[in-house]
């Protein structure tokens, strides 16, 4: 007997090359092609509350720093002063004294708005230091409910226009009513795609994911691609008797918000090489206060182990991605409708990838 029935076969699309998820030229073009162009997710309001606050990190290969600003808002610069090069701050985050950034190296100082203020030490050359021409080189930064988002490139569309129908499809959810209780972070073998095609189908919940399983209702599951949003929309409904429905947002290229009745697990990629990822996921609740400890935890670790068994598997597929035996699959039109959007959206932002 055939595994495949008939009617599927005529549908079936093929999956990217295997050469895909392994080239490291091919990811130095993601790099600046694809993650320097988007909105991504770098950190959380409540780190950096106050005007002067800060929170650098290096993000793509792109050492940064995002600045609260008197007025509230934030703004963002490459970590690089631009005399020769020194990183303004080595820590990660902080806050600014006397409201100034000033390069540890030889002392130049910039307003948190990155306009130069001070270079000392150049004598009769100082006009030549025309401020507004030696500004700290600018990122898009921006929040929405709670998360920091920057993006490299400092023109595109605006962070709510990126997050599209995100906005309204989440508005009932109480996201800012949540704190940040904690965070598992996993270094892993694993490509950015390789990861976000897992997320993007539930034909192997069944097989792979018996927590997530006893929770909602698999079988009514539902993934809708947004193509022209780059957005999925993913919901599982609750069992009966269980604590939970899962609502998901999938925002490509990997911004993953994953919302249930207990709270939230905010994830991310932070892609580090060619077949290679940190995995970043912070877990939000209503009540972080000691008396709910023991619970949150729980919850957190029931959503952590998805990720682990998704983690595991997804690891031996990067592996025989790598080998060079298998080159090319077949996607289920029934199954992996959603895979197959994902990887169109790659193959619009790097064309000839195959
Ligand atoms: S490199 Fe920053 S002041 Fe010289
Ligand atoms: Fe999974």
């Amino acid at each position: 007997m055939s595994i495949i029935e008939r009617p599927d076969i005529q549908s079936a699309v093929p999956t990217l090359p295997a050469s895909a998820y392994r080239d490291p030229a091919l990811f130095d073009r993601e790099r600046r092609e694809i993650f320097a162009r988007e909105w991504l997710l770098y950190g959380r309001s409540d780190q950096l509350p106050n005007p002067g606050d800060f929170l650098a990190a290096t993000i793509i290969g792109y050492p940064v720093i995002v600045v609260r600003q008197p007025d509230g808002s934030l703004r963002g610069f490459h970590n690089v002063c631009r005399h020769r090069a020194a990183m303004l701050t080595q820590e990660t985050t902080g806050g600014l004294p006397g409201g100034m950034i000033r390069c540890p190296y030889h002392s130049w100082t910039y307003e948190l708005d990155g306009c130069l203020n001070r270079a000392p030490g150049f004598g009769a050359a100082r006009g030549e230091v025309e401020p507004a021409a030696w500004s700290l080189f600018p990122i898009a930064a921006d929040e929405w409910r709670g998360l920091v988002f920057i993006r490299i490139a400092t023109t595109g569309p605006s962070l709510l226009d990126w997050l599209g129908p995100i906005v309204p499809l989440t508005a009932h959810y109480p996201l800012e009513s949540q704190r940040y209780f904690t965070e598992k972070n996993r270094e892993v073998a694993v490509d950015w795609k390789v990861y976000g095609e897992n997320y993007l189908e539930c034909y192997h919940c069944p097989n792979m994911h018996p927590g997530l399983c006893e929770a909602l209702d698999i079988s009514r599951y539902t993934i809708d691609p947004h193509p022209e949003h780059g957005l999925f929309h993913l919901y599982g409904p609750k069992r009966d008797g269980s604590a939970t429905d899962g609502l998901y947002f999938y925002r490509f290229p990997f911004l993953m918000l994953n919302f249930y009745q207990w709270g939230s697990s905010i994830a991310t990629l932070e892609p580090l090489g060619a077949g290679r990822v940190r995995h970043i996921n912070w877990y939000l609740f209503s009540d972080i206060s000691p008396e709910r400890a023991e619970e949150n935890s729980r919850s957190a670790e029931w959503s952590a182990q998805i990720v682990t068994e998704d983690l595991d598997m997804t690891m031996g597929v990067q592996r025989n991605l790598s080998a060079g035996v298998y080159e090319r699959g077949i996607l289920s039109p029934r199954q992996e409708r959603a895979v197959h959007a994902f990887q169109n959206m790659v193959r619009a932002a790097l064309p000839g990838i195959g």
